[in-house]
């Protein structure tokens, strides 16, 4: 990726913006423009993505130390800051990142420089055969397919074509006892309410189109890939809200948005 990638970076990114949200570095103005006329309409909205980021870091330990997983390959990772996946996992675990941003791409190679078992490939979470069909992806693999496939945060920004393409063929893809985490976002936002149809037109704006859903028309597009035992699990209880100090005003403000649903999917 050329340094023009970065210089050419007008326009405001979901990823910058996620970035700005966790209180990074990683981000221009233009990101933090837009990412500061969502915050006002949605105060809480930093606390959320902190919730979101934890609950990565839950999946990271319940993949490789409970389900006993090697690889994990995550899908639109954003910038692999140290609260990511690579950070909590055991050594010797493989972990393969993606995102379609050029400027993430560009960036993580600063972030991760020589991490051990680490890599970010540039890569469309739509079309995740592109990735997989890579010759360094395979090299890093060789030939390993029982895995632990990560879709987190990235559901609302994929359309039902793309999103049903993409579980389909990971399904086909993986071998037997492979997991996918999934997160449906915004699976209980309420489309009447001001702020959540103003946030919707924000990101609009910025050029990226947001596709909510119910909860079932999501186990629909993911079937045959089958919840586990526990099924869709609230955001809102993934972690101890406690933590995130979360006030009476946030909690209301959550409920429009919806905390969105996370589950451990298994072929
Ligand atoms: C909200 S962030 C989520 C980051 C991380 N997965 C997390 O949960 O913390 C969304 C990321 O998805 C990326 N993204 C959006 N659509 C994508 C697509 N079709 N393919 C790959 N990345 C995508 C954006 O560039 C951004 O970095």
């Amino acid at each position: 990726m050329s340094k023009d990638s970065i210089v050419d970076a007008s326009k405001p990114s979901a990823g910058r913006m996620y970035d700005y949200y966790l209180g990074g570095n990683h981000n221009f103005e233009v990101d933090r423009q837009v990412a500061d006329q969502v915050i006002k309409l949605l105060p809480f909205l930093p606390k959320y993505i902190r919730l979101q980021r934890w609950a990565l870091q839950d999946i990271a330990t319940e993949l490789t130390e409970n389900r006993k997983f090697d690889v994990v390959i995550d899908f639109a990772s954003g910038l692999p800051t140290n609260d990511h996946i690579h950070y909590k996992v055991p050594k010797g675990t493989t972990v393969i990142y993606s995102d379609y941003d050029p400027v993430v791409v560009e960036y993580t190679r600063e972030i991760l420089k020589d991490t051990p078992d680490t890599y970010f490939f540039h890569g469309d979470a739509g079309k995740p055969e592109e990735l997989l069909n890579k010759p360094e992806v395979q090299k890093i693999l060789g030939g390993r397919r029982k895995v632990a496939f990560v879709l987190w945060g990235v559901s609302m920004f994929l359309n039902d074509e793309d999103l049903t393409h993409a579980v389909q063929y990971l399904y086909e893809w993986a071998a037997p006892g492979s997991c996918l985490v999934f997160n449906a976002q915004g699976s209980d936002v309420d489309l009447e309410n001001p702020a959540a149809v103003k946030i919707k037109k924000i990101y609009e704006q910025s050029g990226a189109v947001i596709h909510t859903r119910s909860l079932e028309r999501y186990l629909e597009i993911l079937a045959p890939w089958k919840p586990d035992g526990k099924g869709f699990v609230s955001l809102l209880d993934w972690h101890g809200l406690d933590a995130l100090e979360l006030g009476k005003e946030d909690l209301e403000a959550f409920e429009p948005m919806g905390g969105g649903y996370g589950g451990y999917l298994i072929k």
